[in-house]
């Protein structure tokens, strides 16, 4: 932990690690994500590129250790590559990631590398045309490949590969995607699917525990444990034998760690949230425009972090689903 942070909860937990949403927008349409009625923000709306760039330096000059830029997707938001420049030169940060769907991967990653960005997480549901076409309403599985194999050559390493399990959708890619790791360094993370969708009331239908991503593996081959390392975060990780890659659980519904939680999300909108699975915001962008000193941000941070909350109390059913749409806070 660092011994400058400022960032502690009520339950002791230090916050260390700042996820910013820099755009709502996204050029795929995941089913579990938008529908047709979604609406973009007006751009007067968002953060500019200067906002986010101040208030992840206060961030950081509390405490933050780790940015993760997120969306809708990062790379749809123009001047993205130049902001990275900019955070990857904060005194004090360490780690500077991006979640991306890999569509505009392909032309930028040698430029993101560039920048300083030290690591990228890419969300595939599938490795099938056909099933990729379905759950992201565009046919850019290749245009996505061709992205991951851009970034490793750019010399991202690890690449994480994100997976979104989903009865009666990609439930047949967990063996394709698992086998991925055999071949490729890659580290394939499996994730359990949480209500936070746009219909709720089909999550509950859809959800797959990670005991049974795991159980399926088990049956192609023994899955080694790899001890957890710091910044790890809640994966529990293994990998196959003698397999370059590595594989990931993470079951954010049927076995939460919210004990460890160590983050904090900035919204495309200027709101920082204690939470990925509450409603609950503060605004932070009304204060940067009128005129605020670094100060009275930090205050703002300082309440951010006073509403967290020990446990999240999403479930399936029940009276507590989210308002929250997944594009404000970015994943
Ligand atoms: N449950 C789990 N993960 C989700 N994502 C989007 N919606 C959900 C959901 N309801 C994931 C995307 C991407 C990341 C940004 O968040 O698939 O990997
Ligand atoms: Fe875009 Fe990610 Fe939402 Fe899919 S899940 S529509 S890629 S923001």
């Amino acid at each position: 932990m660092n011994s400058h942070n400022h960032l502690v909860d009520a339950f002791q937990r230090t916050v260390n690690y700042l996820r910013v949403s820099v755009t709502d927008r996204c050029n795929l349409r995941c089913r579990y994500c938008m529908t047709s009625h979604t609406r973009w923000l007006p751009k007067g709306a968002i953060l500019t590129l200067e906002e986010i760039e101040r208030l992840v330096g206060i961030g950081v000059g509390l405490g933050i250790t780790k940015v993760r830029l997120t969306g809708g997707e990062p790379l749809c938001r123009k001047g993205i590559v130049d902001l990275i420049a900019r955070l990857s030169k904060l005194n004090g940060l360490q780690d500077l990631t991006l979640t991306t769907n890999g569509t505009l991967l392909a032309q930028k990653a040698a430029a993101l590398k560039e920048a300083g960005l030290r690591r990228i997480n890419i969300s595939l549901d599938t490795m099938d045309a056909a099933g990729f076409f379905n759950i992201t309403g565009l046919n850019l599985l290749d245009t996505v490949w061709q992205g991951i194999v851009q970034a490793a050559a750019a010399g991202f390493n690890p690449i994480k590969i994100n997976c979104v399990v989903m009865r009666g959708s990609n439930e047949d890619q967990i063996v394709p995607l698992a086998e991925l790791t055999r071949s490729q360094p890659f580290h394939v993370r499996f994730i359990e699917y949480m209500p936070i969708a746009v219909d709720p009331h089909s999550a509950k239908s859809r959800f797959v525990p990670m005991a049974d991503v795991q159980q399926r593996l088990e049956k192609l081959g023994a899955l080694i444990p790899l001890p957890s390392k710091n910044g790890d975060g809640p994966a529990r990780r293994f990998r196959f034998q003698d397999a370059p890659g590595e594989l990931g659980f993470i079951s954010s519904m049927s076995e939460h760690f919210c004990s460890r939680c160590n983050r904090i999300r900035l919204t495309a909108d200027g709101h920082l949230r204690p939470c990925l699975l509450a409603d609950e915001q503060v605004d932070v962008m009304g204060a940067l425009r009128a005129g605020a000193g670094d100060e009275e941000i930090a205050a703002i941070f300082a309440k951010a972090l006073a509403m967290k909350q020990g446990e999240h109390r999403l479930s399936f059913g029940g009276n507590c689903q989210l308002r929250t749409k997944m594009t404000d806070i970015g994943g």
